[in-house]
């Protein structure tokens, strides 16, 4: 393509973006097709000949749209808003234009000096101190894996340099919640701890880490000749946004010696407000953490930030400085292929920086505070309305609810919780995902995509309730 072409279409492009978003509430919020019906569509061989971008582009609308779960309409309300505003759409767009590679500084010094820039106006935006230093990753789950080999290098002084896990003469064990996110316990396997050494913390009944539990896993473990390494506390599960109580987990970690990373992949952005620092009290006691611009604060995927507070322990646990890659600038600069796993590195700090520079910090802060208010407006309207019930706290914009009709024994409520969801999910209305929480289903409602508003709650609010309707009349021969 020629840079005249790539003009055209590029405008091309970018109207077509624009008229989607702001069409998008009149699409179906879920995707209605049946599983290889996409694929059916497209040619199975690739086309030998060049073909035009205008019927690539005419593909996408007649082709893949249909296939696409809007993830950006006000109705959604599934998993958790990956919100991606357009400013920072652009910012994407010109990271792939500028197509820079930082492989060192000197690769690009405005990727790394960009990414330096933003990672320390984030921290400055939710409140940490000068002490972290960050870094772009491309999610949450890379971030607990890199923090978990830096806990597992830390507790063995350096086994990576040695026999590794597999030479050290006691197993290591890890402590998570029973209500950490997947990714956190893949992240241990993969580190090489081991399933029964990956240690699941009961939770309290609001969904947050015992540390009472916690710390009789500890010295349970250290009876049996295990080494305690390293504790995941969550700020914001992603079932209920619950929030482990980081000052007590960071007290037991300073007396046991574990390394303490944070997970804040969802509920970091809220860090913001000042109002809701209190949710991550004793964070300054962390040795890692992680949050994602990527979900509810509007930088479009892929945008992770891991902060750590010992960058130099970050650098040699990553880092291996092969002469084709050293420069004279080394030494004075930072080389953020040694803050994780990849080499190539690309301008993902662009989407960062547009975005708040675009919105600002103030606009920022009022989004997230209307989309609480709209979480705590729904809660109070579903909690005074038997038999729904609001079963976890909503400290943000999560809310977990059943409809517990009475005489339904606890398999034929999870059957109808599941119903009732699928029936709203099926009509194209709103988006919810049903979540395991405890042992019971519940219907999750995650509120925060950029264009929701109080109406889009009313219109959810009477979705639900229909749909409940119906689901308990279609099964009244229970
Ligand atoms: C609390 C929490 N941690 C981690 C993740 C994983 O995030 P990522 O997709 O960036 O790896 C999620 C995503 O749902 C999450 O909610």
């Amino acid at each position: 393509m020629t840079p005249e072409e790539f003009r055209q279409y590029g405008y091309r492009v970018i109207d077509f973006i624009a008229d989607y978003r702001a069409q998008i509430a009149q699409y179906p919020v879920r995707a209605a097709t049946a599983p290889g019906a996409i694929r059916a569509q497209l040619a199975a061989q690739p086309p030998f000949q060049p073909e035009s971008f205008a019927s690539i582009l005419d593909d996408i609308v007649m082709k893949l749209l249909p296939g696409c779960t809007h993830w950006q309409h006000p109705m959604f309300f599934g998993y958790f808003p990956s919100n991606a505003e357009l400013a920072s759409v652009l910012g994407d767009f010109l990271s792939s234009g500028l197509a820079q590679l930082g492989l060192n500084w000197q690769a690009s010094p405005a990727l790394t000096e960009v990414e330096e820039l933003v990672c320390d106006w984030m921290r400055q935006m939710v409140g940490l101190s000068p002490a972290w230093r960050g870094v772009i990753q491309d999610t949450a789950s890379t971030a607990t894996f890199i923090a978990l080999a830096c806990a597992r290098e830390r507790v063995t002084d350096f086994s990576l340099a040695r026999g590794g896990l597999q030479a050290e003469a006691q197993p290591l064990t890890v402590y998570v919640s029973t209500q950490s996110h997947s990714s956190v316990e893949k992240a241990a396997l993969l580190a090489g701890f081991g399933r029964q050494n990956v240690r699941m913390i009961a939770v309290d009944e609001a969904f947050a880490m015992r540390t009472e539990a916690l710390e009789d896993a500890i010295t349970e473990d250290l009876a049996a000749g295990k080494r305690p390494c390293a504790v995941v506390a969550t700020t914001g599960t992603t079932a209920s946004t619950a929030l482990d109580p980081i000052r007590d987990i960071a007290a037991l970690a300073q007396r046991y010696r574990l390394f303490l990373h944070v997970d804040a992949a969802m509920a970091g952005s809220a860090m913001i407000l000042p109002e809701c620092r209190r949710m991550w009290d004793g964070i300054e006691a962390a040795d890692s953490l992680v949050l994602n611009p990527h979900k509810w604060l509007g930088a479009n995927f892929d945008c992770s930030l891991f902060y750590v507070r010992d960058p130099q322990h970050l650098i040699r646990v990553m880092s291996t400085s092969p002469s084709y890659l050293r420069t004279a600038a080394d030494e004075r600069t930072t080389n953020y292929r040694d803050w994780g796993i990849a080499l190539g590195r690309r301008f993902r700090a662009l989407k960062l920086w547009c975005l708040i520079r675009a919105e600002g910090v103030e606009r920022l802060q009022a989004r997230l505070r209307r989309d609480i208010a709209h979480a705590k407006w729904l809660a109070e309207q579903i909690a005074a309305t038997p038999p729904w019930q609001v079963v976890a706290p909503v400290p943000l914009q999560t809310i977990c609810v059943v409809h517990q009709p009475p005489g339904l024994n606890s398999q034929q409520l999870d059957a109808h919780t599941r119903d009732w969801v699928e029936r709203v999910n099926a009509s194209g209305v709103a988006l919810l995902t049903p979540t395991l929480l405890g042992h019971r289903w519940v219907a999750r409602i995650s509120i925060g995509a950029l264009a929701t508003e109080r109406n889009h709650l009313e219109q959810l609010w009477a979705a639900m309730q229909q749909a409940a309707r119906i689901s308990e009349k279609a099964h009244q021969s229970w």
